[in-house]
């Protein structure tokens, strides 16, 4: 039985597979967490003659098909990037149409994800995001809370810099508070003061739309994941994609530094 939907504005539930596609036997154990910025809505959407606006609406169909490929690909933490704490240098009207579309997207698609079994998390600041947009995580969040199919970090006014600013404010006040010793910091410690403080490093990082920058996404998290760039804009990204860019990481030799001789054939 679905569950009842929330939201008056809730779109039909569709199973996993609406696609009809299942994911290849891959070459060894899918990525923990793979993290995606999700890239090349506005540049789609102007190559086609329309607003960049209209590329985010688009865009949100393939963040749904991949989000449910990483749940068939059997993913545990799949992260997000939706609006990035530069975003807002756009224009005024670009980045008003954004946190509204972020609320309708919570609004239309957080049953769906319920049912999937997925848990929403939000990453990203507090400052200058409308509380209205804070208010649909926070709903998203606890009626998703139960679940543990896959953990979805959406990232909203996230920035990797700043995460690591906010961690270092929260140690500062520990320490003052003498809750903390200088001494006794260590990764672990800047970790679990992350936004999420239970969310494992990145293993494969993709981003679509063919450039190849991280822009200040994950930084501490993904400091040893697996860099994959698609050129695929965003809106033309769909789950195969995210198989192949897994099929890419199992290709990969994660030497964490280590290394042992390989003597010739
Ligand atoms: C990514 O697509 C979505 C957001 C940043 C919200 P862009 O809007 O950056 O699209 P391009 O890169 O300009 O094509
Ligand atoms: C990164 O894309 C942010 C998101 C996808 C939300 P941008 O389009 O904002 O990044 P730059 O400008 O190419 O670095
Ligand atoms: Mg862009």
């Amino acid at each position: 039985m679905p569950k009842p939907y929330t939201h008056p504005d809730a779109e039909p539930y569709k199973p996993l597979n609406w696609t009809g596609l299942e994911p290849p036997a891959f070459a060894g154990p899918v990525p923990h967490h793979v993290a995606v910025v999700m890239d090349g809505n506005g540049r789609w959407a102007n190559r086609q003659g329309l607003p960049r606006t209209e590329g985010h609406r688009v865009g949100v169909d393939a963040m749904l098909d991949v989000i449910a490929g990483a749940v068939q690909a059997g993913v545990k933490h799949l992260s997000v990037y939706a609006f990035s704490t530069e975003n807002w240098k756009r224009s005024p009207s670009e980045v008003r149409f954004l946190m509204g579309f972020n609320r309708e997207v919570l609004h239309r698609h957080r049953d769906q994800l319920n049912e999937w079994g997925v848990r929403v998390r939000w990453a990203g600041r507090r400052p200058k995001l409308w509380g209205s947009v804070i208010k649909d995580l926070e709903i998203a969040e606890e009626l998703t809370k139960d679940n543990t199919r896959m953990t979805l970090a959406m990232c909203i006014n996230y920035g990797g810099r700043w995460e690591v600013v906010d961690a270092m404010r929260k140690m500062a006040e520990d320490v003052q508070s003498g809750r903390l010793k200088p001494s006794a910091i260590s990764e672990k410690t800047i970790a679990k003061n992350l936004y999420l403080p239970n969310m494992p490093d990145v293993d494969l990082f993709i981003r679509s739309g063919g450039e190849r920058r991280t822009s200040n996404f994950m930084m501490w998290e993904a400091s040893y994941a697996e860099l994959v760039f698609d050129d695929a804009l965003w809106p033309e990204f769909s789950r195969e994609n995210l198989w192949r860019a897994i099929q890419t990481f199992h290709a990969r030799d994660r030497r964490y530094g280590g290394a042992v001789d390989v003597p010739r054939a």
